[in-house]
This record gives structure tokens, C-alpha cells and sequence, in this order.
């Protein structure tokens, strides 16, 4: 018996709630792990999946856990990106994950359809790199120069695997669908996009253009509304309608608005409590915060610190 195969079979398969009424696959980042002795069961039992997506499932179940590892960082890291915003990317214990917003064309579907998809991509990279999947692996006996220079060896191959692993996976869905509906046009450019840019795609969201759908010849694509801006590039992503203000909470819609969030009172952007409070003004209260301090370093070796309290302004949006 090989040890990863034991490894596999003892993981346990803990899920929340099984449910064959789902839309998204980023629901399998609220799993503590895909992997179980009998796969059949498995695939099928995932919450979030279209069939194609079982089918892929269950031949590639080694590679499960990675996209449930991708689509994890792909939360992590939207919340790390938007942590000062209105819409801070909060999830939901229920479908869709992110709520309805990332159901519509907006600019912050864009970046969560881009971002999960270069999530999965690297998640499967890594995993390969490191060993963990027997249909990939790290060749070091594949090595070279650049023209540029720089030496290389490996796992250029992983990474086209981690890319097309992504690719067949996340796309399926807006393929399925058939590729002509706009927001199939605009998921699959924008899944295409994450995978190119990656850690550049929080300036993209910024700087995301609002398309529509024309006839070109005999296929539909997507071209900026405002014709004075310049066409977009593979890697920048795409919206079709304009994003709600976030001011409010929106139960249905899964929009938890901005009451109570902290704010910084000096600044004039996003983060700032005028335009984070959306103008309802804000609560000030003084909390104690504790923190290390008048720290010395004693021979030999340790470090000793004395407990401090500092008193800071916090404040919050009404
Ligand atoms: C996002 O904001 C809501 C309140 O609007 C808050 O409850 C939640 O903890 C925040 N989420 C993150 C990840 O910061
Ligand atoms: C608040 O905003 C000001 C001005 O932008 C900035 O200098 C300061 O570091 C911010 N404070 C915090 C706690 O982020």
C-alpha cells in the first residue's frame, strides 16, 4: 500500500450540508477537504457542481483538493483586497457564496470569477510542484537558459497543467451554457484574465471596462460601451452593468452593507467614514488596545516584554 494512497484514504470527508440544488463551485471552499476511498460518491455529493464538473470530478479526484485549496486562497485573498471597501467580500453560508451580486455582470463578479480561477490554477501548480499529484510532476531533468539569461529548471509544465487544469474546470460552466450569452462571453474573458495577471487584479478591477455584446460577423463579442476608451486587452477584466452602491444591507441580494464597519476618519477614500459610512455619519468609542512594549533582550537569548495598554480612537459607521 503506497503511503499517499493511505494518506488519501484517511482523510475524512466532512461536509456541511449535501445539496444537489447549487450553482457555484467556490462553495467547496467551505469544505475541510475533498477526498474520500469511494469517488463515485464523492463527485456526486459535492455541493456547487454542474455535471460536467462531477464527470471532471470523478476522473480527476486527486486534483479535488486543490481546487477546494484554490478556491480558498481565492477568498482569503479577495477579502485581503477589499478589506477597505463597501463590498468587502464577505461570503455566505449558503448559495452563491458571495451572494447575488457575483450572479450579475457587475465589475465585482469580474474580479471573483478572475481571481478564482487563477486561485485554482496556482492551488494545482503548487500541488503538482510539490508532488502531491500523480498526474503531474516536477521534471528536474528538464532545465535551461533563457534568451533573457535566467537559468531555469522544472515545473514550467506544471504550471501549464495547474492552467489547463483551470481552464477545463472553472470554464465548463459558461461552455456548458453555450458561449454566446454575453455573461458567458463576460465570465469566460474574465476567467482568461485572472489566469494571465494574477497579483495584478486588484488595479484591474479599478480599471475594469464596462462592455457590451455586438454582432461581429456571425459571433457576438464584447466591446467597451464608451467608445472614446480604448479596447481592452486580454488581461483586463470586463463588466456588463454597473455595481449597486453596497450603502445598505440587502438581505436578499446577500449585500451586508456598511453599517458597523471601521473606518478611517482622516481619509478621504473608500476607507475613509464619509465615503465608507455613505454619508450616515459615524460612532467614535475608545478602546484599549494591548500591546508589547519596553522590550529587552536578556543573555542569553530571549526577549522580554512588558504588557502595555494603549488607548485608540476607534470608529464605526452608523
Ligand atoms: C465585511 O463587512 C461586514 C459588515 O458589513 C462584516 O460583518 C464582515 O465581518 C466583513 N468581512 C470581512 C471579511 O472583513
Ligand atoms: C487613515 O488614513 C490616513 C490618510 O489616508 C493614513 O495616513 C492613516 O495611516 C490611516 N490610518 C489607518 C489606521 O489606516
Amino acid at each position: 500500500m503506497s503511503p499517499r494512497w493511505c494518506l488519501r484514504s484517511l482523510r475524512l470527508l466532512v461536509f456541511a450540508v449535501f445539496s444537489a440544488a447549487a450553482s457555484n463551485w467556490l462553495y467547496l471552499a467551505k469544505l475541510s477537504s475533498v477526498g474520500s476511498i469511494s469517488e463515485e460518491e464523492t463527485c456526486e455529493k459535492l455541493k456547487g457542481l454542474i455535471q460536467r464538473q462531477v464527470q471532471m470530478c470523478k476522473r480527476n479526484l486527486e486534483v479535488m483538493d486543490s481546487v477546494r485549496r484554490g478556491a480558498q486562497l481565492a477568498i482569503e485573498e479577495c477579502q485581503y483586497q477589499f478589506r477597505n471597501r463597501r463590498w468587502n467580500c464577505s461570503t455566505l453560508d449558503s448559495l452563491p457564496v458571495f451572494g447575488k451580486v457575483v450572479t450579475q455582470g457587475t465589475r465585482e463578479a469580474a474580479f471573483v470569477y478572475a481571481i478564482s480561477s487563477a486561485g485554482v490554477a496556482f492551488a494545482v501548480t503548487r500541488a503538482c510542484s510539490s508532488g502531491e499529484l500523480e498526474k503531474c510532476g516536477c521534471d528536474r531533468t528538464v532545465h535551461g537558459v533563457s534568451p533573457q539569461g535566467f537559468q531555469w529548471s522544472g515545473c514550467s509544465d506544471n504550471i501549464a497543467y495547474g492552467v489547463a487544469f483551470s481552464q477545463s474546470f472553472v470554464d465548463v460552466r459558461e461552455r456548458s451554457k453555450g458561449a454566446s450569452s454575453s455573461r458567458a462571453l463576460m465570465n469566460l474573458h474574465n476567467n482568461e484574465a485572472g489566469r494571465k495577471v494574477g497579483h495584478a487584479l486588484k488595479e484591474k478591477f479599478d480599471g475594469a471596462t464596462e462592455v457590451e455584446p455586438r454582432r461581429v460577423g456571425s459571433s457576438r463579442a464584447l466591446v467597451p460601451r464608451n467608445a472614446q476608451f480604448k479596447p481592452h486587452t486580454d488581461e483586463d477584466l470586463v463588466y456588463l452593468e454597473p455595481s449597486p452602491d453596497f450603502c445598505e444591507q440587502d438581505v436578499r441580494s446577500g449585500v451586508l452593507g456598511t453599517r458597523g464597519r471601521t473606518c478611517n476618519k482622516t481619509s478621504k477614500a473608500i476607507d475613509g467614514c464619509e465615503l465608507l459610512c455613505c454619508g450616515r455619519g459615524f460612532h467614535t468609542a475608545q478602546v484599549e488596545l494591548a500591546e508589547r512594549c519596553s522590550c529587552k533582550f536578556h543573555w542569553c537569548c530571549f526577549v522580554k516584554c512588558r504588557q502595555c495598554q494603549r488607548l485608540v480612537e476607534l470608529h464605526t459607521c452608523r
